[in-house]
């Protein structure tokens, strides 16, 4: 997908103190000493450096985002706070250059919303993950569907409605990625976000472990 209007508003909003979350995900997560973390849409840099404090040095947190602003900021975080078990990636969410099956624990918060092709995204998910690794995201997704109109247009989807897809088709698409083991943690009551009324949740899940029973 085309990151350039992510990156025009997120870059725009890289030195704020504006909020820009939708849910508990990090208060959900509880990163574990030596685990692989990833955090999907990292902004700047928050929640990374809250997991590798709880990670430790034998853990490592990786935070992908597609703002050139947000990845500055994060990563001058980093360096004041001298963590250096982190490592912000420039990348779009729907192909992630981290390898497959070694991570513990994906996080997200307010950013898979923004994807064009959302498949994309929670397969690369399930690919990332260790059998028995965990995700937990906040996001939202839309009461009734996004008018056609508004679904494609860059602006906004980067101001974190027009990309809502319904709460079936958001659940349709996590266990087409192949995850059955999915529980919704939170969720707020229905309110006004540009032309629609979304949801805002956080929601868990596991990677089965395949069974391994011959004797
Ligand atoms: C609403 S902000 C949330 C930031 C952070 N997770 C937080 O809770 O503060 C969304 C973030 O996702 C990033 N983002 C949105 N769409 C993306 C995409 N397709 N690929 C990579 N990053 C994306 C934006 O650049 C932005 O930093």
């Amino acid at each position: 997908m085309d990151t350039s209007s992510i990156n025009l508003r997120y870059t725009e909003l890289a030195n704020t103190s504006c909020c820009l979350s939708c849910g508990g995900a990090i208060g959900y997560a509880k990163p574990r000493p030596g685990e692989y973390c990833v955090d999907l849409g990292s902004g700047r840099g928050t929640d990374v450096l809250r997991m590798a404090e709880a990670v430790g040095e034998t853990g490592f947190v990786y935070g992908i985002d597609a703002a050139d602003g947000m990845l500055e900021t994060a990563k001058r975080n980093a360096e004041k706070l001298e963590i250096s078990h982190v490592s912000f990636l420039k990348s779009d969410l729907e192909k992630i250059p981290v390898p497959g099956g070694i991570i513990d624990l994906v996080i997200s918060n307010c950013s898979i919303n923004h994807a064009g092709d959302k498949q994309k995204v929670w397969d690369e998910v399930y690919r990332m993950l260790k059998e028995g690794g965990r995700f937990v995201v906040s996001d939202i997704y839309a009461v009734t569907p996004v008018p056609e109109e508004y679904r494609n247009d860059p602006a906004a989807v980067a101001e974190c409605w027009a990309g809502a897809v319904t709460h079936e088709e958001y659940l349709n698409t996590l266990s087409k990625a192949g995850f059955s083991e999915i529980s919704m943690l939170e969720e707020s009551k229905p309110y006004a976000k540009g032309k629609v009324e979304v949801v805002s949740f956080t929601i868990f899940g596991r990677k089965e472990k395949k069974c391994c029973c011959c004797s």
